[in-house]
Formats: C-alpha cells, structure tokens, sequence
C-alpha cells in the first residue's frame, strides 16, 4: 500500500545574516498507513522544521530540495489552496507548546465549530454532534463546550488540542511535542491517549519529541536524528532492544527511569555541531567515544530506511 507521507531526501537550509543555516540533511521518513512513527532527537536537530516543511510554513528565507509526498501526491506541486485545504482537512497538526494555541478568549465551541466549518459544509447540529463525540474520546465532558480554553488544565488544553486535529478525521497527524510542559503523570496519559484515538480512528500519527523513553511506548518505528540527519531508524523493539547508532546508545542511556520525579534529562555531554558549518565527516564525532580516523575523513552512508544506521562502525562491522 502507498505511504501516507513519503519524504525523500529532503534537504532545507535557511540563509540569514550570519550565513546560510543548513538545517534538514537528505532526510528520507515514511510513515505507513496507519502507523504510529516516532521523530526524536535533541533540541535544534530539525524535528519542527521537518514538521513545518510537510505543512509548508515557515518558508521565509529556506530553500528546500528533495521530495514530500502525501498519499502519492508531491506536496511541491499543489498550489496554495490544494495545501490550504490539505493542511486543515487531510494532515493534523499538533504544534509545539500548542496547549497554549487556543485562543483564550474564544470559547471551545465555538473554536470547534469554526475549524470544521472552514473546511466542511455540514449543518450547524451535525458539527456540534462531532464536537461532542471528539470531546468524549479525549474524555472531556462535552457540557464544558461552552467554557474557555483558559478554564482547562495544561493537560485539558493538550488533549482539547488532540481532539481538534482530529476533527475532520485526517489520514495524518503530526504531533510536534505533545506532552512537553506536562508532568510526567499527565505526559503519560497524553501519549497513551493520542495513540489510542489515532488506532481508533486508523489515522497514521507522526510524532515528534526529544523523549526517546517517553515516546517510544506508543511508536511502530522510530526514527533518530542527529544535527540535521537521520542516523537511525528501525522499529520500536530494534531501537529499544539493540540501538546501533553510539547517539542512540547514549539517548537511552541518558535519561533516569521512568517516572523518577521530578524528570531529569540527563542530557549527553558536549554540544550539537553548529548548523552553519558544513561536516566533512560524521557531526556525531566531537561527542563520539567510539570515533575512528574514517569518521572525521567521510560522511558515514546516509540512513536510507532500508540501510538502518548512518555511521561508520556499523558498516565495518558489518
Ligand atoms: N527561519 C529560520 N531561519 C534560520 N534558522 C532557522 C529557522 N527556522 C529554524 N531554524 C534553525 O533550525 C534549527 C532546527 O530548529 P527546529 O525548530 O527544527 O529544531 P527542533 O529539533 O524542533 O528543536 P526543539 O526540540 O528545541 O523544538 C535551529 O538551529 C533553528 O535555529
Ligand atoms: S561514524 Fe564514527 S564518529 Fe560517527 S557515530 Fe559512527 S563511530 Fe561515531
Ligand atoms: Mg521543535
């Protein structure tokens, strides 16, 4: 069956003032019809960028290549109404930080009513009986319709949020940090919940988070990027189980058990290389303790999805 989404080699650099900042590397994801697909890596590795590129915004000043299709389609050819009505209807979006995406002053009905009624012609009753049913799913109790966003919990605004994109039942969601913000408690109620009305609903659900614990329980596959690229990728069990990857062995190496409060990451020693240079080799070497002359000489192969890991003592190693 034809992917839902199907990026390949998607590469976007920015130019500013200080430079041109490459930011996406020849990235290649898929995500299956209904498949839930993980997307983690550190801050500033590109993960928003990714999501903004599939929804196409934050264009100022990039310049993109490579390719984005969604169910067959090449995302570059449609036009702006075609991505309009694509981008409410057909793709969710989760943005980060988006508990506080609603407008306070607005009540939750009527943001409701407005989103299906942007893209749908529906009677005024049929619209409120979706809302209330996609209130239910996330259970909130749907007579607080009329309430305001800032009458909610953070956790009520996230799951408010879930039930918004996915009101017109689009084939993908791309949930862009979803419980960043939240406590650990909330954090997990709020990805079992995502997963449960994507399955529910048979939506294909791309995920973005710098949790690699967190986030990996609900994910089919996952892909790991690192500065730009993707480094690994595999399905939860072979990137739980036998990380290859030396960033992914200190990803989840790095972070305490689960649930140890308050959440502490403990993050990996070093810092990410800038994006306004451009590496000769492999940008995990600074950090990497397995590093060896080839890596600072050659970019280790790219990570095509069929080739799991881009880095050299893999392919040595055979
Ligand atoms: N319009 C832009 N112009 C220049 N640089 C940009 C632009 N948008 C993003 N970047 C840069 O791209 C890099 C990746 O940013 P991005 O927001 O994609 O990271 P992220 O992985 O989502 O990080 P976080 O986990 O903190 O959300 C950052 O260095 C950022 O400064
Ligand atoms: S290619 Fe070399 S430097 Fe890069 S992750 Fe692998 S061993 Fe480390
Ligand atoms: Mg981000």
């Amino acid at each position: 069956m034809m992917p839902v989404l199907d990026i390949e080699g998607l590469t976007v650099d920015f130019t500013a003032r200080m430079g041109t900042h490459h930011v996406l590397k020849n990235v290649n994801l898929r995500v299956e019809r209904g498949e839930i697909v993980g997307l983690i890596g550190e801050s500033g590795c590109g993960k928003s960028t990714l999501a903004m590129s599939v929804l196409d915004i934050n264009t100022r000043n990039r310049h993109m290549s490579g390719q984005i299709r969604f169910m067959g389609e090449d995302l570059q050819k449609l036009n702006r109404e075609k991505m309009r009505e694509l981008r409410g209807r057909h793709i969710g979006f989760i943005p980060q930080a988006s508990m506080n995406a609603l407008n306070p002053l607005v009540r939750v009905k009527k943001q409701f009513i407005e989103t299906i009624r942007a893209h749908v012609d529906m009677p005024e009753k049929e619209m409120l009986a979706l809302s209330r049913d996609m209130l239910s799913l996330v259970s909130i109790d749907p007579e607080r319709m009329n309430a305001f966003p800032y009458e909610f919990s953070g956790g009520q605004r996230q799951r408010l949020m879930i039930a918004l994109s996915m009101l017109l039942s689009p084939e993908l969601i791309i949930a862009d940090e979803p419980t960043t913000a939240l406590d650990a408690m909330i954090q997990l109620q709020i990805i079992d919940l995502l997963k449960n009305t994507a399955r529910e609903k048979n939506t294909s659900l791309l995920v973005i988070s710098h949790d690699l614990h967190t986030i990996s329980r609900i994910c089919d596959r996952i892909y790991i990027m690192y500065a730009g690229r993707i480094v690994e990728t595999g399905t939860k069990e072979e990137i739980l189980r036998s990380p290859r990857h030396p960033y992914t062995q200190k990803l989840l190496s790095s972070r305490l058990p689960l649930m140890v409060e308050p959440v502490r990451v403990k993050g990996i020693p070093g810092r990410p290389p800038s994006t306004l240079k451009v590496y000769q080799g492999c940008e995990f070497l600074e950090r990497c303790e397995r590093s060896f002359e080839l890596c600072r000489e050659k970019k280790p192969p790219e990570c095509t999805g069929r080739a799991r890991v881009s880095c050299h003592l893999c392919h040595v190693e055979g």
